[in-house]
């Protein structure tokens, strides 16, 4: 099976933003959470660090990104240079499930599509609650079934805590003390841009790297992936960032 880092490295190569919000939302999401001069965000699993970067560059703020992939953290730090942001943002490659000590509060922590890393959503929760400052923002990125999955979809998916529906979604963040105060919902047209792009991200590689010998089983990953995305996953899969704040 091909490495899922390796596979997203080649499917994401023209994307900045590595889950399905489009660019207009995450601008939202700076405006919702009044990021102005001086807020300062850790970001965990920060991918390309386009958010960090489009926040200190636009809005001001400063931050710290952290992800275990050195591919993405190299672009992060490209693009922090060539936005002219590097001396607000910092990137450091690790496990965001374990980060190091960055010193004081955050008045913003997010995680935007890798709620796995605190070992399931309420561990993740946890391990962000810690981070943030009296009154201060939690943004997170999650899955929930937009419609109830069929058996095997419910199964591919079951590995963690496995998803909720919206209102499930609710409950989780409550079971963690948290109150859900506002979200941003990925639309399926952002959806079909997220994985969409990505087949012919592939088709390219593939053309351009024939004789890869990892070429097999990107293909293999792609047609799969695809297959499910158009038969049942573009249906039941809901994608949102949700803000949260700590409660009293
Ligand atoms: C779906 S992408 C989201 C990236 C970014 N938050 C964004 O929205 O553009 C998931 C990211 O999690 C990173 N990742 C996976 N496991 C991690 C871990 N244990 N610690 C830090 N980063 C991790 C991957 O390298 C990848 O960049």
């Amino acid at each position: 099976m091909v490495n899922v880092f390796r596979y997203h490295e080649i499917s994401e190569s023209s994307h900045r933003i590595l889950n399905p919000l489009s660019f207009d939302k995450v601008l939202l999401l700076g405006d919702i959470c009044r990021i102005a001069k001086g807020t300062r965000l850790l970001d965990l699993a920060c991918g390309k660090g386009e958010m960090l970067c489009i926040f200190a560059r636009d809005l001001g703020a400063s931050g710290v990104g952290i992800d275990i992939h050195a591919p993405h953290l190299a672009d992060a730090r490209a693009r922090a240079t060539e936005l002219g942001v590097e001396r607000a943002v910092t990137f450091i490659e690790g496990d965001a499930g374990d980060p190091p000590e960055l010193g004081g509060g955050f008045d913003i922590v997010s995680c935007i599509g890798a709620t796995w890393i605190g070992g399931g959503l309420s561990g993740t929760l946890e391990l962000m609650r810690q981070r943030v400052v009296p009154g201060g923002w939690l943004l997170v990125g999650e899955v929930y079934w937009a419609e109830p999955p069929p058996p095997h979809v419910k199964q591919k998916y079951a590995t963690g805590q496995g998803f909720a529906d919206l209102a499930g979604t609710l409950d989780r963040f409550e079971a963690a003390d948290l109150e859900l105060v506002e979200m941003v919902l990925a639309s399926p047209e952002d959806w079909d841009r997220y994985a969409a792009s990505q087949w012919l991200n592939v088709s390219n590689w593939l053309a351009a790297n024939p004789d890869d010998a990892e070429a097999p089983e990107i293909l293999e990953e792609r047609n799969t992936s695809r297959r499910d995305y158009l038969a049942d996953e573009r249906r039941c899969l809901g994608w949102g960032v949700f803000v949260l704040r700590a409660q009293g």
